[in-house]
């Protein structure tokens, strides 16, 4: 059973999965030859993953952000730690030293720099900068494509060294992808990875009726098309998914064919000494099985 502390992202991001990870993690079918997640975010999910290989026993990780920042950053991680601490440290002692005022104008300076960025390392590195001092670690474009979250005002950063050295062990075996997700797991099927997986998806926001959504398709232009990802899962035919999102009408309409659990009630199970509140569920394709502690 998985129980241990769960880890950090090295990217600071708005609403990651880590509060029910730990529990999420036991509702993951083990002992397949890959693991596949093709909606990577912050990565929290997948480091916790390997983490806790030695129970989970995936051979093979394959995972996937159509965000080209994170997967860049993370491919430079695994390939060159110490260079990327090295010029991590560089910017950040700066910041440090300045005061806010100072502070605010090299973020917009490097905010700039890293629009216009072309080489992928120093983009990389730019992007974990921006990710530490912006806004609430949210990551926005504008309709431009360029990356414009305001300025975070942040006293301080933090940055764990020996964490970047150990993620960068850690992530060694896996397959990092940057495509949109049909491409993604088009390639999956192609090379044979499906048959024998575990799936997780976290796909983007869900929201909680039509009316918002079609609100969000008149302001902006990156909209989510849910049902075709439904269709994508089930023309799939993999054996064992799992999605995972907020409780909503929209969310039983659209992901009805798959088998609704309740984090709530995984928690419950798992560990009910844990309060929580939160509506997160988890639709999948295959019938949960838990060990409670006890
Ligand atoms: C809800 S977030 C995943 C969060 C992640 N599980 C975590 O805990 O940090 C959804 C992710 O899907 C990615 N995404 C959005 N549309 C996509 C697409 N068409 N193909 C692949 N990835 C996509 C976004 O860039 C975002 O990182």
């Amino acid at each position: 059973m998985i129980d241990s502390k769960v880890l950090n992202s090295p990217i600071r991001w708005a609403g990651s999965k880590k509060k029910i990870l730990n529990e999420m993690l036991n509702a993951f079918k083990p002992d397949k030859d890959n693991y596949i997640e093709c909606f990577l975010g912050s990565g929290v999910v997948l480091i916790n993953v390997l983490k806790n290989n030695d129970k989970l026993k995936y051979k093979n990780f394959y995972v996937n952000d159509i965000n080209s920042n994170i997967i860049n950053f993370y491919k430079l991680l695994q390939k060159k730690p110490e260079y990327l601490i090295k010029e991590i440290m560089k910017l950040v002692t700066l910041y440090n030293d300045y005061d806010m005022t100072k502070k605010e104008e090299y973020y917009y300076k490097l905010r700039d720099q890293f629009n216009d960025e072309k080489d992928l390392d120093n983009k990389s590195i730019l992007f974990y900068f921006l990710m530490k001092t912006g806004f609430n670690g949210v990551y926005r474009e504008n309709k431009a494509g360029k990356f414009n979250v305001p300025f975070g005002r942040k006293e301080k950063i933090v940055v764990n060294e020996g964490y970047l050295e150990e993620l960068s062990r850690f992530i060694k075996p896996v397959k990092f992808y940057n495509l949109d997700y049909n491409s993604f797991l088009d390639k999956m099927k192609k090379d044979g990875k499906i048959d024998n997986s575990f799936m997780y998806f976290d796909p983007p926001y869900l929201p909680d009726d039509l009316l918002v959504s079609q609100k969000q398709e008149l302001y902006t232009n990156d909209t989510f098309d849910h049902r075709g990802f439904v269709n994508k899962i089930i023309e799939l035919d993999g054996k064992y998914v799992m999605i995972s999102m907020s409780d909503s009408k929209q969310a039983d309409e659209i992901y009805g064919k798959f088998i609704k659990n309740s984090m709530k009630e995984i928690l419950r199970t798992i560990n009910p000494v844990k309060l929580f509140s939160s509506t997160e569920i988890a639709f999948t394709n295959y019938k949960i099985e838990l060990k409670s502690k006890e």
